[in-house]
């Protein structure tokens, strides 16, 4: 399916390491946006539809996974990404709605692309492929240091680490670096905030920002 949307609806879309308190900050948002009266739809990458969390029990949770080459993996990541485009985000654009979405195609290009050393044309014409003209209007990269990263990545209550959260430090460095890296080229699209900043002062500074880049 082509897409085009006519949309008056805004993406905003929130990235960063594990562990960067994103999804917190992105339901703060949301609770913020709808008591100033907007529709807000949230969505989670990968998942956010049936077919999306099938696909995102391949990938993260598969015992095999080890296995699994990086080209699959960017496949399925973005996979799962052109089903949320035209099952959830595209509709709710068109419908006027403010969509948060807790990871979007810049997870790719940093992960993928960076972290599993994918070659970066084939990757952005991949994610170009599947969201189409879907982009961003505004996306938070919430950045911590990889210590306090993955410090919060062992404290959480789940039992063992995930596939993705088995990678080593230098990993998870390489990403730290592309999220900053990335920004830094789009500072218009682009906000970066300090993470181990308290939540509720991260919570201001992000309304702050979306007010002022959404208008
Ligand atoms: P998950 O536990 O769903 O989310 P999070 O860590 O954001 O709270 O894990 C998703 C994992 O998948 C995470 O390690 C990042 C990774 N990922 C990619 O490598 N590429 C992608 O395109 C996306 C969307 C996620």
């Amino acid at each position: 399916m082509p897409l085009k949307t006519k949309r008056t609806g805004r993406l905003v879309t929130f990235e960063g390491s594990e562990g960067s308190g994103k999804s917190t900050q992105m339901s703060r948002l949301a609770a913020r946006l709808e008591e100033a009266g907007r529709e807000v739809v949230t969505t989670r990458e990968p998942g956010g539809t049936e077919i999306g969390e099938q696909i995102r029990n391949i990938i993260v949770h598969n015992s095999k996974g080890d296995e699994m080459s990086a080209e699959t993996e960017l496949l399925l990541f973005t996979a799962a990404r052109a089903q949320v485009v035209r099952e959830v985000i595209a509709p709710a654009l068109t419908r006027g709605a403010i969509v948060l979405s807790d990871r979007y195609l810049d997870s790719s290009t940093v992960y993928q692309g960076i972290g599993r050393n994918l070659a970066a044309d084939p990757v952005a014409q991949i994610n170009r492929f599947a969201v189409g003209n879907v982009m961003p209007d505004l996306t938070i990269v919430i950045d911590v240091p990889t210590e306090v990263s993955l410090a919060r990545i062992r404290q959480r209550a789940s039992d063992l680490p995930d596939r993705m959260e088995r990678e080593n430090i230098d990993f998870y460095k390489k990403i730290r670096e592309g999220y900053l890296v990335l920004a830094q080229g789009l500072p218009d699209r682009f906000a970066v905030f300090d993470g181990t900043l308290s939540p509720d002062v991260l919570e201001k500074k992000i309304w702050a920002t979306v007010r002022e880049r959404l208008g």
